[in-house]
């Protein structure tokens, strides 16, 4: 009988971040909590470690991932930021917010990370432990959400340990994400546009900027071909059971994920994003609430309809991509 290989679990301490330090100088995996999903970080600058974290994710090597780190002069090192790009930093840095900017010549962030791309994806992140280790590590840490490709993003150490555990070196657990959904990604690179909604409204973005935000590239531009903004991927974000969204209620065996109130009867299981049709209160548990439903083995996950305003842009966008057909990725 062979041992599967282990992941340490570790509630976060002092001695737990400079384990996890120590861990990525010497190419480890580490899954640490940022304010909008968990990460799965590597060291920026080794391109070896980048590669087992592709192979861990299960992730197609052309699907850049984001450069994390402690302050904006160290953004400036890695990438060139324009006078929007700058702005943006300023106003909402620390917090849920990644800049495509072009690289800066000398970048020591591994090639590999940015999947030959003339461009880098930054971010500065605001959860206390990402910053810790951020601070003593002492370099970039690249981090796609900690998942398994395809799957949705981990909002959890527990969600973190459901897809990967026995595939990565450590984890450090810090509680739930807070905003509970990805960092929303702007290209700084003339006119700025917006390549994924996330955790940072567009509105917010738009009124720092004094105009409004370009979309990204269309889906059809976002694919396998030219990943300008392969966040983009249509079926990115997918659980095993079918969802249907803008439902009325649940048809037969359905269960359902709500939002608001009332809720109409019929479902098996329901889960409410928000009873209050709170926005924030519904990204933080859009991740948790489908893995959940995903788990009951229903024929499918009825999605009852979400407005656009806010932070629902984003939760929208997430539910339209575990809505599309899967691919195998
Ligand atoms: O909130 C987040 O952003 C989380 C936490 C851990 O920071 N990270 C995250 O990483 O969501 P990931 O790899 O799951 O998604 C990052 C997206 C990818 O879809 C990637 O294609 C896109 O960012 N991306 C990375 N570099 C890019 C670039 N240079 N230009 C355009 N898109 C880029
Ligand atoms: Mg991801």
């Amino acid at each position: 009988m062979t041992a599967e290989p282990s992941t340490r679990v570790m509630t976060v301490t002092l001695e737990a971040v400079a384990e996890a330090a120590h861990c990525l100088k010497a190419g480890g995996l580490v899954a640490f909590p940022t304010e909008t999903v968990y990460g799965l970080g590597a060291d920026a600058t080794n391109a070896k470690a980048i590669a087992r974290l592709y192979e861990a994710k299960g992730r197609p090597a052309f699907n850049p991932l984001i450069a994390h780190v402690h302050d904006v002069a160290t953004a400036c090192d890695l990438g060139k930021l324009d006078p929007n790009a700058t702005r943006l930093a300023e106003v909402f840095w620390p917090g849920p917010l990644t800049l495509a900017v072009p690289r800066q010549p000398g970048c020591p962030v591994a090639e590999l990370a940015t999947a030959g791309l003339a461009t880098i994806a930054l971010r500065v992140p605001a959860h206390a432990v990402a910053r810790d280790l951020l601070g003593t590590f002492g370099r970039p840490i690249v981090a796609p959400s900690a998942n398994r490709s395809g799957h949705v993003s981990p909002t959890t150490a527990q969600h973190v340990l459901s897809d990967l555990r026995g595939r990565i070196d450590l984890l450090l657990d810090g509680g739930p994400s807070p905003v509970g959904l990805e960092s929303t990604i702007v290209a700084c690179i003339g006119k700025p546009k917006l390549l994924r909604p996330g955790g940072l409204s567009r509105a917010d973005i738009e009124r720092v900027l004094g105009h409004s935000l370009a979309d990204g590239p269309p889906s059809a531009e976002a694919s396998d071909e030219a990943p300008i903004a392969p966040g983009q991927l249509a079926s990115h974000y997918a659980p095993r059971t079918p969802l249907r969204l803008n439902a009325n209620g649940a048809s037969a065996g359905e269960v359902l994920l709500a939002f608001g109130a009332p809720i109409p009867p019929g479902a098996r299981s329901v889960l409410n994003l928000s009873p209050g049709s709170d926005m924030i209160e519904a990204a933080a548990n859009l991740f948790s609430y489908l893995r959940a439903l995903d788990a009951l083995g229903a024929p499918a996950i009825a999605v009852m309809p979400i407005p656009q305003t806010g932070l629902g842009e984003a939760i929208n966008d997430r539910l339209q991509r575990a809505a599309a057909p899967r691919r195998d990725v």
